[in-house]
């Protein structure tokens, strides 16, 4: 695949935020998504929204933030990637900062949790990103693509995997990398993707995520190897993400 040739891609993730009054937003923007035709959009929302916003927007693809690694079994709390599947999830994110924070989850842990979820038919966002600590030690390249080396399975292809690079420290922080470093570590991010699955990784989209809004996204979009964005705060409303996504439409 030629570069440039990736598709944008714009996904938000709701975190724990949304009751079913928040599916009004919902229709504004599927039809920003609608309209701009050079852009894919998704939205991650809580599991208990996943049916009622596949059912409220059939031309959004709605997601979920995670899924269990195992089909089905003891897992108090959990669900599988098939039973949000069934709800209508067609994508899941894995290996969120967040996740890897709060419930300790490994590198293989989300391996397994993305390999159950193309199992089930779930497209796959895959998260990596260095914590500030890092940053300043010179250590974040190396600790980015250590994840992605642990965390992506080995036949992950670009039609249903995306990688979504988060620097810790600028999520939900408004505070956002030098456009510098973002190029630097996502032509790091692209080589190491190389080196594991050669070819294909031309056309694996890797998006860029940290306090993206409609007023840093088209500098952040234009970002050599930037494919698009995983959007947290400015996706629960459809008026700080809709721009967003015309900022992708104008960058493709
Ligand atoms: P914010 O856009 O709120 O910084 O969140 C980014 C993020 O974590 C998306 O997954």
């Amino acid at each position: 695949m030629a570069m440039g040739a990736r598709r944008k891609f714009v996904a938000g993730n709701w975190k724990m935020h949304g009751m079913a009054g928040s599916l009004s937003e919902l229709q504004p923007i599927a039809a920003a998504a609608d309209a701009s035709k050079s852009v894919d959009v998704a939205l991650c929302l809580p599991s208990t929204l996943i049916a009622r916003a596949a059912d409220a927007a059939p031309t959004l693809p709605i997601g979920a933030q995670d899924c269990h690694q195992a089909e089905h079994g003891a897992h108090t709390g959990c669900v599988s990637a098939a039973m949000l599947a069934e709800v209508g999830a067609r994508l899941t994110i894995v290996g969120h900062s967040e996740r890897r924070q709060d419930q300790q989850e490994s590198n293989a842990d989300i391996k397994a949790k993305a390999e159950a979820a193309h199992a089930a038919g779930l497209s796959v966002i895959l998260c990596c990103g260095e914590t500030e600590a890092q940053r300043d030690a010179g250590q974040a390249i190396a600790r980015v693509t250590a994840q992605i080396a642990e965390s992506m399975p080995d036949d992950a292809s670009a039609d249903w995997l995306t990688i979504a690079y988060e620097p810790i420290w600028a999520i939900g922080t408004g505070r956002v990398p030098q456009t510098s470093d973002v190029a630097e570590m996502h032509g790091a991010i692209r080589m190491k993707l190389r080196d594991l699955i050669g070819e294909e990784a031309d056309a694996m989209r890797i998006l860029y995520g940290g306090s993206m809004n409609g007023g840093n996204a088209a500098e952040l979009l234009a970002v050599s190897d930037v494919d698009g964005g995983l959007v947290g705060g400015a996706s629960l409303s459809a008026d700080k993400f809709v721009p967003i996504i015309e900022a992708a439409a104008g960058a493709s």
